[in-house]
């Protein structure tokens, strides 16, 4: 059942035009599931989805406890989810980043879109959030959707990654990823087109055109929109640093 309007209707030819598009990078402004339909084929999908924590039903309306709550976010996950696998190629694959919050609701969503979780990895972030109570969280997870023929070659990388976040600066983004570890996930897949359906300020494109590889994102704020478009436009194609190490 698709949920996006008519390919053919006005109405999607108008949101499909990028709202930024060069040097094989383009950035839609829209919500993903109208956008999604109409794209070509890549070989990589990496995205970093809302975590879901929180759904305003469970405040809304009690009755349906946190449980229903979450399920309901994993139905709203796995539409998206059978997309990517739909637009990747037998060789293709899917990272999607969760937390231990959301990992059962993407469980879920991988159950409904038919995908199991081929891996997942733990980002160590060697920087410890907030908590009052409970142990201080360091990690953060990503979790690997596989297509038949899709494989990790260098056969030493494991499922642990550490990377040092956040940074000292002001973040792009609320939820900003490191560039270093977007980098990473690309470079290990061996993908060439990457797509992420919610780019946010644009970590995944600029990790893609520091590789020289060409990305489309697609944001639903028009304000990360700006922001995505801005740090591309500031990234040197091909200009992935000597350092761009791949940790194991
Ligand atoms: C966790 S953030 C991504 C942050 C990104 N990784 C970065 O480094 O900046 C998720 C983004 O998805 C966007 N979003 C939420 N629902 C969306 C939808 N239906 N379609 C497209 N984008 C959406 C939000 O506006 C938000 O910017």
């Amino acid at each position: 059942m698709s949920t996006g309007p008519d390919p053919s209707s006005p109405e999607y030819s108008r949101r499909i035009v990028p709202y930024y598009e060069r040097d094989g990078i383009s950035i839609y402004h829209g919500d993903m599931r109208e956008i999604l339909p109409g794209l070509p084929a890549v070989d990589l999908v990496v995205t970093d989805p809302p975590y879901v924590v929180g759904f305003a039903s469970s405040v809304q309306e009690p009755k349906v406890g946190g449980w229903a709550d979450l399920m309901n976010a994993a139905v709203w996950y796995a539409s998206w989810l059978a997309e990517c696998r739909r637009l990747t190629g037998p060789a293709g694959a899917t990272w999607v980043f969760n937390s231990w919050r959301s990992f059962p609701a993407l469980c879920r969503a991988a159950e409904g879109a038919r995908w199991p979780i081929k891996s997942l990895l733990v980002w160590d972030k060697q920087a410890v959030g907030p908590g009052l109570r409970g142990l201080r969280p360091r990690y953060e997870l990503v979790a690997l959707f596989a297509n038949r023929r899709f494989a990790i070659r260098d056969r030493r990388i494991t499922d642990i990654y550490t990377c040092r976040w956040p940074a000292t600066r002001k973040p792009n983004h609320p939820a900003e990823k490191p560039v270093a570890l977007l980098r990473y996930l690309v470079q290990i897949s061996a993908g060439q087109e990457v797509l992420d359906p919610f780019a946010g300020s644009g970590s995944t494109l600029v990790a893609a055109k520091q590789l020289g590889l060409r990305a489309i994102g697609i944001e639903l704020e028009e304000r990360w929109c700006e922001v995505a478009a801005t740090r591309v436009e500031a990234t040197e194609p091909g200009s992935a640093p000597a350092d761009g190490r791949v940790p194991r």
